[in-house]
């Protein structure tokens, strides 16, 4: 018998909602929202939403609320928001001490429930967590994802839009490394329609827009006074989208380096292939100079969460 595919959601807040949203809009499956017992009732009136909006849109998906992991068994995909988002001020990386055990718990749970599933971890701070959700899951490295890329490649697409006056549609960009404050915008491989954003942006402009790119979410944090939630789903779901329906896109997102471009053991934001057998491939790029020490910078940074980590969990 034809079954539809299952997709859980854990975290029911602002990006899990959207999450569901689009989740059930694509037809990509039915959605369990997870969340803890004190929101038990908060992921339950969500679904009834999403599932009354059915009618209206015309979809065919169960979605259904929940706090008991049983419900979330089988899954097929798994996306992870739950902690907590930033507030005006913090860093991705002040978030690790309150957000390292919510993954580590998420994780053993997923381990119980759903081993086969391809996960796609969206808690900050990023590489750190997703990083860690793969050492207490022990899951194949080619099933567990970090999604930062393509949301920071997309914010970089908007700015270059805008300031080239063209569709957005027709810019490509690719910004690589950690998700923080010194991600990489790979600038040779940001294209307007293959044409090179520098033969028609000038480079004071590119550096602007650049920087603004690595404050991006930051930006957000300061105007809402939560993070972002419409682009970060979305970035998540082409990702799910990309597994489940076996696309092979290439895409940048957080994946385990054994190696490539130098960095072993460390979660890393890269160019990958996604496809039915998940990361399928790590595409290894040639980077200018400059961006091989930003890349460098950037890992490093990632590499000191990534300890203080390892000391929590040692305490
Ligand atoms: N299991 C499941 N859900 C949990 C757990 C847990 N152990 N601990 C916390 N949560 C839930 C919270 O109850 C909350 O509903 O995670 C949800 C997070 O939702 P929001 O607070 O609305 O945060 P959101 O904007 O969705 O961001 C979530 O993604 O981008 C990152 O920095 C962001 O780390 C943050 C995460």
């Amino acid at each position: 018998m034809a079954k539809r595919n299952k997709i859980a959601l854990i975290g029911a807040g602002n990006i899990g909602g959207e999450l569901a949203n689009l989740a059930v809009s694509k037809q990509l499956g039915d959605v369990v929202l997870f969340d803890i017992p004190a929101k038990a009732d908060f992921a339950k009136g969500k679904a009834l939403d999403l599932s009354q909006n059915s009618a209206v849109l015309g979809y065919d998906a169960t979605i259904s609320g929940t706090s008991d992991w049983a419900d979330v068994a089988g899954s097929d995909v798994l996306i992870i928001t739950a902690g907590v988002p930033r507030k005006p001020g913090q860093s991705r990386d002040d978030l690790v001490g309150i957000n390292l055990p919510i993954i580590q718990n998420v994780a053993e749970n997923a381990k119980k429930y759903c081993p086969d599933a391809f996960t796609i971890v969206i808690s900050n701070p990023l590489d750190v967590m997703v990083w860690a959700f793969r050492e207490v899951t022990g899951f194949a490295a080619n099933k567990v994802a970090g999604m930062a890329g393509v949301l920071d490649s997309a914010r970089l697409q908007y700015f270059l839009a805008a300031e080239a006056g063209v569709s957005v549609k027709d810019v490509r960009a690719m910004v690589l490394g950690g998700h923080g404050d010194d991600m990489v915008p790979a600038r040779g491989y940001c294209t307007i329609n293959g044409v090179p954003v520098s033969q028609v942006i000038a480079s004071d402009k590119l550096d602007a827009i650049e920087k603004r790119t690595r404050g991006g979410g930051g930006e957000i944090v300061k105007l809402m006074g939560t993070s972002a939630y419409y682009a970060p789903a979305s970035a998540a779901i082409a990702m799910a989208e990309a597994y489940l329906l076996d696309q092979k896109r290439l895409l940048p997102a957080a994946a385990h380096l054994t190696g490539q471009y130098g960095y072993n053991d460390l979660y890393l934001g890269v160019p990958v292939v996604i496809g039915g057998g998940g990361i399928e491939k790590i595409v290894e790029i040639g980077l200018s100079d400059a961006e091989k020490d930003m890349l460098a910078k950037s890992a490093e940074s990632v590499r000191g969460v990534v300890d203080v980590a390892k000391k929590l969990w040692s305490k």
